[in-house]
């Protein structure tokens, strides 16, 4: 071992992300398999109920991922083929595949390169006869301008379906997203800021399209199993609406109710971090720290996303990972894939706000297991990778 690969042995690794998982999870998951009713049933019930009463909201739907949710939403509200939807480049994919999903155009609008959302004032130049609904997404957890988008939906006599993947918890002028929009959309991936493994959560004010959901996410069938136990005629079922195969499991609900009993201390320390990355990034004049708005808004703090002034940011993060520093990049926007290109016509170019900003953004280390003494490590870092 040569010196520098000792020192590096010394220096500890600080991963970009990583669930925040203890012994609650671990014994109420195990309560859950103990039990041997492991698909959805009560847990799954519960976990709903209580997901809704702490956004406030009326209807929460659990399915299998948000991937799930979004293309559930997209079918509950009634859009279809060759109906366009309106959302931004500058998302994870699963954002468009869902609207792909239903055979819809997803119609990319360019973002405003501060807040890293979709720029709402470019929207309706976008919208023609065929537009849907508008699909924004809540990047890294800083809420989109949602009376903005809603007044815009209302005008043109649209849905607003809005992809919260990053947004829990995230409020919006005192509201939390989740509550706002016609249906949101949630993610408990792995990475999220709660988890269950794999997983996503609808919400809805909407009981007409609440009780639809609730059906469409397993097979059509009008009452799951838990709900046929305790009937006579326990294997007798109808199918009332297309259906498909999303539904949660009690094991996953488990898991999902225990991270949402943490979801505001997990919240408090990525806040923390976040500030300390805030106040303590401002001396490197190279870093431009993201976008904070003053709205009485709450940025759920999923990403912490910079970005890079001058220099290369694909060395930035090789300079960190040689460092034991794990970083990130959110996002390649969609246009700049090939799939997106051949199937939808996009090109290099289409949207220059989002791709100058994919030059120059880096997702630094950002979760609750991290320690102050963690971010010390990264910022002190990345202030000597920028002498370098
Ligand atoms: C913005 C966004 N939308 C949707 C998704 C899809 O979430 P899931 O993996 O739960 O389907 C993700 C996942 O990372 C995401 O970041």
């Amino acid at each position: 071992m040569n010196e520098r690969e000792y020192l590096l042995e010394q220096k500890p690794f600080i991963p970009f992300s990583r669930p925040w998982i203890d012994e609650t999870e671990i014994e109420a998951v195990s309560q859950v398999l103990e039990s041997k009713w492991i698909s959805t049933g009560a847990r799954v019930r519960e976990f709903e109920r209580a997901f809704a009463e702490f956004l406030g909201v009326k209807h929460a739907i659990a399915v299998s991922s948000c991937t799930a949710a979004l293309h559930l939403s997209l079918v509950v509200a009634g859009i279809g083929v060759d109906d366009e939807v309106i959302t931004t480049p500058y998302t994870f994919t699963a954002t468009a595949e869902a609207i792909r999903y239903v055979g819809a155009r997803p119609v990319f609008v360019d973002i405003n390169p501060e807040t890293l959302n979709i720029d709402i004032t470019k929207i309706e130049s976008a919208i023609t006869a065929r537009t849907k609904a508008i699909m924004p997404v809540h990047i890294a957890g800083l809420p989109c301008d949602m009376e903005a988008l809603q007044e815009i939906c209302h005008r043109h006599n649209l849905v607003l379906i809005d992809d919260a993947a990053h947004a829990i918890p995230t409020e919006y002028k005192g509201q939390y997203i989740g509550n706002i929009g016609d249906l949101s959309a949630f993610s408990f991936y792995a990475n999220k800021n709660m988890t269950t493994g794999e997983g996503g959560m609808i919400t809805t004010n909407d009981g007409t399209h609440a009780e639809t959901l609730r059906t469409m996410r397993l097979h059509g069938i009008d009452k799951d199993a838990w709900a046929r136990q305790s009937k006579r005629s326990i294997w007798r079922y109808d199918i009332t609406s297309e259906g498909y195969k999303y539904n949660m499991t009690d094991i996953q609900a488990a898991m999902g109710l225990c991270q949402l009993m943490k979801l505001n201390k997990q919240h408090e320390r990525r806040r923390k971090f976040a500030e300390i990355y805030n106040t303590e990034l401002q001396k490197f004049a190279q870093i431009h720290t993201p976008f904070v708005s003053e709205n009485a808004n709450e940025h759920a703090w999923h990403l912490y996303i910079i970005k890079l002034q001058s220099g290369n940011r694909d060395d930035f993060v090789e300079s960190l990972r040689e460092e034991n520093i794990e970083c990130s990049v959110h996002y390649i926007p969609l246009h700049l894939f090939e799939f997106y290109q051949k199937r939808y016509g996009y090109n290099v170019g289409d949207f220059p706000k989002a791709e100058t900003v994919f030059e120059q953004v880096v997702s630094l280390p950002l979760h609750p297991g991290l320690t102050e003494s963690d971010v010390s490590i990264v910022i002190d870092t990345i202030g000597t990778v920028l002498e370098s």
